[in-house]
């Protein structure tokens, strides 16, 4: 969850930088850095562990200023690293520059394609200094200056050849009083304040906001031109954007709720990003090794995954993943019902506990009764130093920062995807190759992932349209297979939580034993009919429905032409490894529900009867 300040103006950079990186602390970090442009040279200084093992350092960066006693501009940049590439160290900390030091750039996310671009940077005899993907940025912009580009031109030059999610802010020695911002993707948030006379930028607002209210949001695929009281925005490809300033009120729940109307839709947003804070650091991407800490080689025979709500359907997900990537038997349960079944647990086994908010009373119990049975207690968390975390042998931190919005959404795909690192971790300490070496080329396939949510996200196709067209309708069923069957649960569970409007869940095979009867022209039916192995059948189940009169509403592969004969509307998604469609598939549903929502003008992040954490059994 790192963070990003910027500065350009009349103060001093450095202690403005550091505030402000203060400021965005409570998001997570393990390491950070400031750059600030001194003259003829950048001044950088970094340090491990909290922000406080900066101090020590800031006199030096301080110094600049006074002794230029400088009254024109300050210029300076600032991170606070979660370590994704390479380990916690000082070397591996931003701001990353070039061999001659003059170009200093900061990132979050992923250079999906950072190995290639090291290579032939290293064959041309450029020398790196961390192990980070984010360092072959100022080389790549360094190369393109060399090769006559200016910084501007540079800079564009290389963001269009890198791949993934990711927001970068650069800095040039030789052109003091301009940054150079960018968002590629939603791994990152890029906000831009102006005063008059200074310039801000964050990876979130409230980094920013005792400074000023005026803020510019950058969008995915747009650059940030920066400079004194001054924003120019622009395309990729070098069209110029005309951006909107919001005004944003001082408070913390509206500086918390930045550009989005509701908590629901930030945190829909916030995906990309979360699931690339849920990666980083825990595999290595360049040789697949998954890292989980405080898990040893200790293999359970059975796991038992309790959980309740949103939580039960990512653990339904994530038996796939356990079972067929690691090989381990796994049973799901709801909280609520596990210790009123007497369940056959032995030492040998383990419990998974699933939550968010680590204080759900039926999961706990559920976990409580698993260790009083002797199994080893695992739990997936979100709320850090929440009860199931001080109750359990080891917990997975789900690291997506605090969720308001009282429905799960972005802890939904945090859950599953820590699940995946666990089926992997198990599959790598099994002690069989074959099962190893398969779950290092899974784990790669995460690099992809939040690039992959960040299409979805940024594809805007026809919820507006849906929302208008069934808001008035009183049922919706929702249809899945294999894996995507609990995804077709949870797109239910969304759309009744937030709109109160019924649905079901049903795996599409089952349909013809029952539910079929409900099926006539007056019931949406949201069929998961994206290309992998069971693709063939959700087809037929799709006819079938269309044979009853129901109105077909598939979520589909992109460029699946042949689905557009079946189904009344279609809403793609990229083509993806099938262990990571679920967590595809479902953004649909939550935008589904969101919009739906919000065209019934319901309490999107309070929805009645609700609570974020449900204590009592
Ligand atoms: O905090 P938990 O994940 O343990 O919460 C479990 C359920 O109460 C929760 O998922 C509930 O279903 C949400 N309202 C889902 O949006």
């Amino acid at each position: 969850m790192c963070g990003i300040i910027g500065y350009i103006g009349p103060r001093e950079a450095s202690d403005l930088i550091y505030g402000g990186l203060k400021r965005l602390e409570y998001r997570g970090y393990d390491s950070s850095g400031i750059a600030v442009l001194n003259g003829n040279e950048i001044a950088v200084e970094r340090a491990v562990g909290k922000l406080g093992n900066m101090d020590a350092k800031m006199d030096g960066l301080r110094a600049i200023f006074k002794a230029r006693q400088i009254s024109g501009v300050q210029t300076g940049i600032g991170h606070t690293r979660w370590a994704t590439h390479g380990g916690v160290t000082e070397e591996n900390a931003h701001p990353h520059l070039n061999s001659e030091g003059s170009i200093a750039v900061i990132q979050n996310g992923i250079i999906e394609n950072f190995v290639e671009i090291k290579h032939d940077l290293q064959a041309e005899g450029v020398a790196f200094k961390s192990e980070t993907d984010t360092e072959v940025v100022p080389h790549m912009v360094d190369a393109y200056m060399r090769g006559g580009q200016s910084f501007e031109q540079a800079a564009f030059t290389t963001l269009k050849q890198l791949r993934g999610s990711n927001a970068i802010v650069m800095m040039n020695m030789r052109e003091p009083g301009k940054l150079i911002a960018a968002r590629l993707g939603n791994a990152g948030g890029i906000s831009i304040g102006i005063n008059s006379d200074e310039t801000f930028i964050a990876s979130d607002v409230p980094g920013i906001l005792e400074h000023t209210r005026n803020i510019v949001f950058l969008e995915d695929g747009e650059v940030a031109l920066v400079s004194v009281g001054k924003i120019e925005v622009r395309k990729l490809d070098g069209t110029p954007v005309r951006k909107p300033v919001h005004a944003i009120a001082w408070d913390p729940v509206s500086a918390e709720k930045g550009e989005y109307r509701h908590f629901m839709q930030k945190e829909i947003f916030e995906q990309a990003r979360a699931l690339t804070d849920t990666v980083r650091g825990r595999v290595n991407f360049e040789t697949g090794q998954v890292v989980l800490d405080g898990f040893d080689s200790w293999r359970p025979s059975k796991i038992y995954s309790v959980a309740c709500g949103t939580s039960k359907n990512s653990a339904l997900v994530g038996k796939f993943y356990l079972e067929s990537i690691a090989r381990i038997p796994v049973e799901v349960d709801y909280g609520s019902e596990f210790r009123y079944r007497d369940p056959l647990i032995e030492p040998g086994h383990a419990i998974l506990g699933i939550t968010q908010s680590g204080e759900t009373a039926d999961t706990l119990a559920a976990m409580h009764e698993g260790q009083q049975k002797g199994a080893r207690v695992w739990s997936i968390v979100n709320a850090v130093g929440s009860q199931a975390e001080r109750s359990s042998d080891v917990t997975i931190s789900m690291r997506t920062g605090p969720e308001i919005g009282v429905c799960s959404t972005k802890t939904f795909v945090a859950s599953i995807v820590d699940q995946y690192l666990l089926a992997c971790y198990l599959a790598q300490q099994s002690g069989d190759d074959k099962l190893a070496a398969r779950a290092r080329a899974l784990a790669l396939e995460l690099a992809h992932l939040p690039g992959l949510v960040s299409q979805v996200l940024e594809a805007n196709p026809i919820y507006d349209e849906l929302a208008n067209k069934f808001h008035d309708r009183e049922h919706f069923l929702f249809l899945g297979r294999g894996m995507n069957y609990p995804i077709a649960l949870e797109g239910a569970l969304k759309l009744k939580e937030v709109s109160y409007i019924h649905a079901e869940g049903y795996p599409a095979g089952e349909m013809k034993h029952g539910p079929i009867a409900l099926i006539d022209e007056t019931m949406p039916v949201v069929c998961v009919a994206v290309k992998d192995s069971v693709y063939d059948k959700m087809i037929s189940q799709v006819e079938q429905v269309r044979a009853r009169g129901g109105t077909v509403i598939a979520i589909a592969t992109q460029g699946d032409t042949f689905i557009r004969t079946k189904a009344d509307y279609v809403i793609e998604i990229p083509p993806a490894p099938e262990f990571l469609i679920p967590v595809l598939v479902t953004i649909p549903m939550q935008r589904l529900s969101y919009h739906m929502a919000v065209r019934l003008g319901c309490d999107v992040d309070q929805p009645r009867n609700l609570a974020k954490s449900v204590t009592v059994e």
